[in-house]
């Protein structure tokens, strides 16, 4: 950190910047065990397309109706879409399948309540809230993890839960290093990170190289999450060539639990969460 900064402001960018999602230069140092918006409100989501699972953000003025089958083609299972690209907040952020993104906020001051530390190792040794996950996702990652070290590839996590605050901090760092527009290539504003759902993680090898770095497409943990990581309710939430989208560059280190019927469709298909809820890209 160079120039002023006030001392807590100085611990709190030391502690996020390392394992923020998307940084350049984010390198990982030893793997550790676990210790122990803005504008119009948007209208209540719809039901989880085919998990059966909680309502998603879907800001859609059919509330109540239940999605189709076929999410991909269901305007009922989208958000409605924003001609000028405003951004809405969501009204269900709890959601297990709530679509964040670039046009749908969370509020600011939403905190998931059920976090909790998943039993997994991590780049880094301090218990804070970057291991939080909430409850589901916890139980879900330790088991992809699991399943991961049995097949020879062993991961670690680098950065899961943010507060809104934190995403601030982490966002304001970057922009301060690359500008705004290139900042927001491959960070979130604050309200509108996965990381604020405590659903999302981003992992990487055991070895803790190529943490939220472009170096890990490719890598043998990439491709064992490309293949598995829906078997365990994850997606690989920004796809490779699909930033038009998106809104982001391949992150195929960044994990979204959405529950594993909605995942694995989401893979079979090979689209984005945008692309299944039938949204307009975000790229804007
Ligand atoms: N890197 C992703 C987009 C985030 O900041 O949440
Ligand atoms: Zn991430």
């Amino acid at each position: 950190m160079k120039i002023k900064m006030n001392v807590s402001i100085a611990i709190l960018l030391a502690l996020t910047i390392v394992a923020g999602c998307g940084g350049k230069n984010e390198g990982a140092s030893t793997i550790a065990p676990n210790p122990t918006a803005s504008a119009s409100v948007t209208t209540s989501p719809t039901a989880s397309p085919s998990a059966g699972t909680t309502p998603t953000t879907s800001p859609t003025a059919t509330a109540t109706t239940k999605p189709s089958s076929n999410p991909v083609t269901s305007p009922a299972a989208s958000p409605t879409p924003t001609k000028n690209g405003a951004v809405q907040v969501i009204a269900k952020p709890e959601s297990i399948t709530v679509l964040v993104n670039k046009t749908n906020s969370l509020p600011s001051s939403y905190e998931p309540t059920d976090l909790v530390y998943p039993n997994i190792a991590f780049t880094f040794s301090e218990k804070i809230d970057k291991r939080k996950m909430r409850q589901v996702a916890a139980t879900a990652i330790e088991k992809l993890f699991a399943g991961a070290q049995k097949d020879g590839v062993p991961l670690a996590g680098v950065s899961a839960y943010r507060s809104y605050a934190t995403q601030k901090a982490l966002f304001d760092s970057y922009v301060k290093k690359d500008g705004e527009e290139k900042a927001k290539t491959y960070s979130a504003v604050p309200g509108t990170s996965e990381h604020e759902t405590g659903l999302a993680i981003d992992v990487t090898g055991s070895n803790g190289k190529c943490a939220a770095s472009d170096c890990f497409g490719g890598t043998k943990e990439a491709i064992w999450l490309e293949k598995h990581a829906s078997e365990y309710g994850f997606i690989i939430r920004y796809p490779q060539g699909k930033a038009a989208i998106t809104g982001y560059q391949y992150e195929p280190w960044h994990l979204r639990y959405v529950g594993s019927d909605i995942a694995k469709e989401i893979q079979a298909k090979k689209v984005t969460m945008e692309e299944y809820y039938n949204t307009v890209p975000v790229s804007k």
